[in-house]
């Protein structure tokens, strides 16, 4: 597929100025955050908000992510409890989003959360995210920049390849350094529940809020990005592989496997989680443009950050509709 480049800015003053501006005047801007791109619109305006959901092909009931400048911009929305403040205190700026009832005074157009009666607040870390949304002045609604069900972006060139000239400016900051989506935890009842996981462990959130659940009832959709089939590849996806089937690109993980940049691609040659957690989306766009049949995937340990990195795999896997 060719790469429209004609709406790619380097994330430099003029750039992210020129996003802010465009922001403010209703328009689509994609944007680096630490964890993937966005493609963020004013959370306030249902028009510009209705753009993503277009751009993206995405489901309506699918509730967005709203990114703001700071703590104090995120209470004037949601309604942050002791727990909110708690996590916000610890984790922001950076890759946590935290899902809190709304504030009746909110301003953020009711589209953003599907109807629903709560908002999910991100506060990033990003020097890039932080200038745009500081510039923007408005909340900024943004799901990960990929049409729906799609891999999430984590280079320029994977926006504009996924989403061309549906987006008005790319503004280009190099690679995402986590390439995971956020974690999400849901603390609007009781008992904080991990909608999903992320760079920021259950362990951590459980460090400074207690005890984390799991969603209820996990056929409910409380967060479409946890649908079983999400982050699809073009090409079939088997897991805990050792060798490619004939037609198979192989992902390993650690010493014993090779890299050749081709059919053979390694997540991290030194087992290094955080190394596979940055370049999982990178290896399998890559793998896509190669239009292999399917990708082998070796077996990732579920320790720490193996546990998003096969979570998002698991659903690479998930049979398709
Ligand atoms: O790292 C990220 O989170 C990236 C960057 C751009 O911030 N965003 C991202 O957005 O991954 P998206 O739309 O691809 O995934 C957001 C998830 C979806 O599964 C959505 O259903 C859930 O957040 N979500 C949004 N608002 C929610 C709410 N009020 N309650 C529960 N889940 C919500
Ligand atoms: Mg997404």
């Amino acid at each position: 597929m060719p790469i429209s480049s004609a709406n790619i800015r380097p994330a430099d003053d003029a750039g992210i100025a020129e996003a802010a501006a465009c922001l403010a005047a209703g328009g689509l801007v994609a944007f680096p955050t630490e964890t993937v791109y966005g493609l963020g619109a004013d959370a306030c305006s249902g028009d510009a908000v209705a753009r993503i959901f277009d751009a993206k092909d995405r489901p309506q009931f699918n509730p967005l992510i709203v990114h703001l400048a700071s703590t104090e911009a995120s209470a004037r929305q949601g309604a942050l409890g002791e727990k909110a403040i708690a996590l916000a205190a610890a984790f922001w700026p950076g890759p946590l989003t935290i899902v809190v009832a709304q504030r009746p005074d909110t301003t953020i157009t009711p589209l953003v959360s599907a109807g629903g009666d709560t908002l999910a607040l991100r506060v990033p870390g990003h020097p890039v995210a932080q200038a745009l949304l500081q510039q923007a002045g408005c909340p900024v609604a943004a799901p990960s920049a990929n049409r729906s069900g799609r891999i999430s972006p984590t280079t320029a060139a994977h926006v504009a390849e996924s989403l061309g000239d549906r987006v008005d400016i790319i503004l280009d900051g190099g690679a995402c350094p986590g390439g995971l989506e956020s974690t999400i935890i849901d603390v609007s009842g009781d008992t904080p529940v991990l909608l999903r996981s992320g760079l920021i462990g259950r362990e951590d959130l459980a460090a400074v809020v207690g005890d984390v659940g799991d969603p209820a009832d996990p056929g409910e959709i409380q967060a479409p990005g946890m649908l079983p089939s999400h982050y699809a590849p073009n090409a079939a996806v088997r897991l805990n592989a050792t060798e490619p089937h004939s037609g198979e690109a192989l992902l390993g993980f650690g010493p014993g496997f090779s890299d050749d940049g081709a059919m053979m691609r390694n997540l991290s040659p030194k087992g290094d989680l955080r190394e596979a957690a940055a370049n999982l989306f990178s290896v399998l766009h890559d793998l896509d443009r190669l239009s292999v049949v399917g990708i082998a995937v070796a077996p990732i340990p579920e320790t720490g950050l193996g546990v998003p990195i096969n979570d998002r795999l698991r659903r690479a896997a998930a049979p398709r509709d």
